[in-house]
């Protein structure tokens, strides 16, 4: 994990691919004293990102990065992490999966947010799958990312009870607003010696 020298701030690039609510709380977050991260860098693989916006009200570099070929794709977003001297990279809605060479390179630096109660539910459609099992609990994970999916180990997780009356609508508007707090939560646990 990464080191803190002195009380700089660590360096974060935040990678999305579309609304980017998780980015805009990181952002709100990365703003407060106490927070350990700075958010200097925005990648998403989609120009149309709405999330993007995020990032030019807060005056934040950002980059688009064209996944046609995912080698060069990742080779460009490696040369913006060195140029940038990004010490961590928090996915948020990242729809790409990176490759575990890329992983390595940055290895235990990378954070992902993700619907569910890992390690249930991994993948795509949560909550769509976690109320046809008619689950009585459901939440979110913050987790370090590895080469499977959705399997590094878990830093924090929010549960919540699932409502007779709730939906997959319901329920995943309920949980993007918990993970506006878990991930920095998450990203003060894993750096609480700042
Ligand atoms: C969130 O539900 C996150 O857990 C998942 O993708 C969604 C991204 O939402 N990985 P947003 O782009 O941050 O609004």
């Amino acid at each position: 994990m990464v080191k803190l020298i002195g009380k700089k701030k660590i360096k974060t690039a935040v990678f999305i691919s579309g609304r980017g609510s998780n980015l805009k709380s990181l952002i709100k977050f990365s703003k407060k004293s106490k927070s350990p991260i700075l958010v200097n860098l925005v990648v998403s693989d989609n120009k149309k990102a709405k999330g993007l916006r995020y990032a030019k009200q807060n005056s934040i570099n950002f980059f688009i990065i064209n996944y046609s070929n995912k080698n060069s794709a990742e080779k460009k977003i490696k040369n913006l992490i060195k140029i940038n001297h990004i010490n961590l990279i928090c996915l948020a809605g990242f729809m790409r999966i990176l490759s575990k060479k890329f992983i390595k390179s940055f290895k235990g630096n990378i954070l992902n947010i993700h619907p569910s109660l890992l390690p249930k539910y991994k993948g795509l459609n949560t909550h769509k799958r976690v109320i046809e099992n008619k689950e009585k609990y459901s939440g979110c994970t913050v987790h370090l990312v590895n080469s499977k999916i959705d399997s590094g180990k878990i830093i924090l997780q929010k549960k919540i009870k699932i409502l007779i009356k709730d939906n997959e609508k319901k329920l995943s508007n309920k949980i993007l607003n918990l993970e506006h707090g878990l991930y920095p939560r998450a990203i003060k646990k894993l750096f609480s010696n700042y």
